[in-house]
């Protein structure tokens, strides 16, 4: 039986500083992996990795291809920005080996679709780190709806605001290492798909419409270095039951909030309705440095050493799922579950896509917002996919 996975880590710049050498390193799941290999161009971050994790010079790379082609691996975890997601997963995945990849699945329906359809030819298992799937909280929304506890989903808000400091340049030391962070990324993609993920995984719902609106009314005002980029971003997703949703995300909130993410949910039903407070952990410190909500459920500091909480046993469950495939402990159920598109994050990408279609096709206002047109995700999916393709993901 194997109980251990050879591991090669392509990417490893911020999420691998913040939540991933955690998990290879100082978490229950670290001996289930031995990281044997490194793949980035950035030649900083691959050797700030390469000693962290005691990897030999030979087996450091600056592409994925030389590292896949060199080493013998088990399965890869694909870091890179969301939208070089795809070619590393897909050769990987073609050579054989297992893949984890931090949400969002990617940055479009195609490259989504191209990623679990090399999974599925090739019999490999393809991860998605949704940490939120994990958040105990989620988990028994989920498992209380699913039992029928609340009727029709209706409606839900939900919020996920960063303070400013996570976007702006001009803070010290800066939360993002590059100055056009915010420039290059939205608040739909770096927060929008966890909060939609969570609720789709709550409610089972397909969507097939989105419309966006973007505020950028503080960011471009940030001295002495501007940010052309969305201060908050409002995304309405419409299902095909007619149910909606809206997912309000940003990175404005003053440096002064209670936590780094101000957050939460509330989801109502025909017959009753959850709040999810997720903002509201239950450590709430105060001390000299102001007043603090501290999440010890995500990423728990222990005494021991270790790292605990949600944000490492999400990627730490989907390597138990790894090792069960391989050692045929999996049940046909859990084969098929693993492989949904809901569970590979596609529906996800596919509201992602079209809130950020609808911002791209926006009018903006001379007080800076910007009124997206709707999206029909069945449209979108067609267009980028073909029409027999995205019927096969319901989206006829
Ligand atoms: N909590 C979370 O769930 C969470 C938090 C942050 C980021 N993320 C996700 O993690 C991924 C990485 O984000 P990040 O913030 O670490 O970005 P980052 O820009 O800090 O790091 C990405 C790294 O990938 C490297 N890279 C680029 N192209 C590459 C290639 N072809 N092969 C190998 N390496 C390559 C870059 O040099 C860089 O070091 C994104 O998909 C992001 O959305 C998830």
């Amino acid at each position: 039986m194997k109980t251990q996975l050879r591991l090669g880590v392509i990417g490893s710049g911020s999420v691998v500083r913040e939540i991933y050498q955690y998990l290879y390193f100082r978490s229950q799941y670290s001996p289930l992996l031995d990281v044997c290999a490194v793949a980035d161009p950035n030649e900083p971050y691959r050797n700030w990795f390469g000693n962290l994790a005691g990897i030999p010079a030979e087996r450091r790379f600056a592409d994925h291809r030389e590292l896949l082609a060199k080493v013998e691996l088990d399965a890869v975890q694909v870091n890179t920005p969301d939208h070089l997601h795809c070619a590393p997963t897909v050769d990987a995945l073609r050579a054989g080996l297992d893949v984890v990849v931090p949400k969002p699945t990617a940055a479009t329906v195609r490259d989504a679709h191209a990623m679990i359809a090399a999974a599925r030819e090739s019999g490999r298992f393809l991860g998605i780190d949704f940490h939120k799937r994990e958040d105990p909280r989620i988990k028994e929304a989920e498992a209380r709806f699913q039992r029928g506890r609340y009727g029709t989903f209706q409606t839900a808000v939900f919020y996920m605001l960063d303070k400013l400091w996570v976007a702006d340049p001009n803070h010290s030391p800066r939360f993002f290492a590059s100055a056009d962070f915010a420039e290059k990324n939205t608040p739909v993609s770096f927060l929008t798909v966890h909060m939609a993920d969570a609720l789709m995984k709550i409610v089972n719902l397909i969507p097939v419409q989105v419309r966006a609106t973007g505020y950028s009314q503080k960011l471009p005002a940030l001295k002495p270095i501007p940010v052309n980029g969305y201060d908050l971003v409002d995304t309405e997703i419409r299902f095909t039951t007619g149910a909606q949703a809206h997912i309000i995300t940003g990175w404005a909130v003053p440096n002064s909030a209670e936590s780094v993410t101000v957050q939460s949910g509330r989801i109502l039903c025909s017959e009753g309705l959850m709040d999810l407070g997720l903002g509201t952990p239950g450590l709430r410190e105060v001390h000299a440095d102001g007043l603090t909500e501290v999440n010890p459920l995500f990423r728990n500091f222990e005494k021991d050493n270790t790292v605990t909480g949600y944000g490492i046993s999400s990627p730490g469950r989907l390597y138990q799922q790894i090792l069960a495939l391989r050692n045929g402990r999996c049940s046909d159920a859990e084969r098929a579950a693993a492989f949904h598109p809901m569970t590979l994050g596609f529906y996800t990408t596919l509201v992602l896509e079209g809130a950020e279609k609808s911002l791209a096709t926006g009018a903006k206002s001379p007080e800076g917002v910007t009124h997206g047109p709707v999206v029909d995700l069945r449209r979108l999916a067609a267009e980028q996919l073909g029409a027999s393709v995205a019927a096969a993901y319901g989206l006829q």
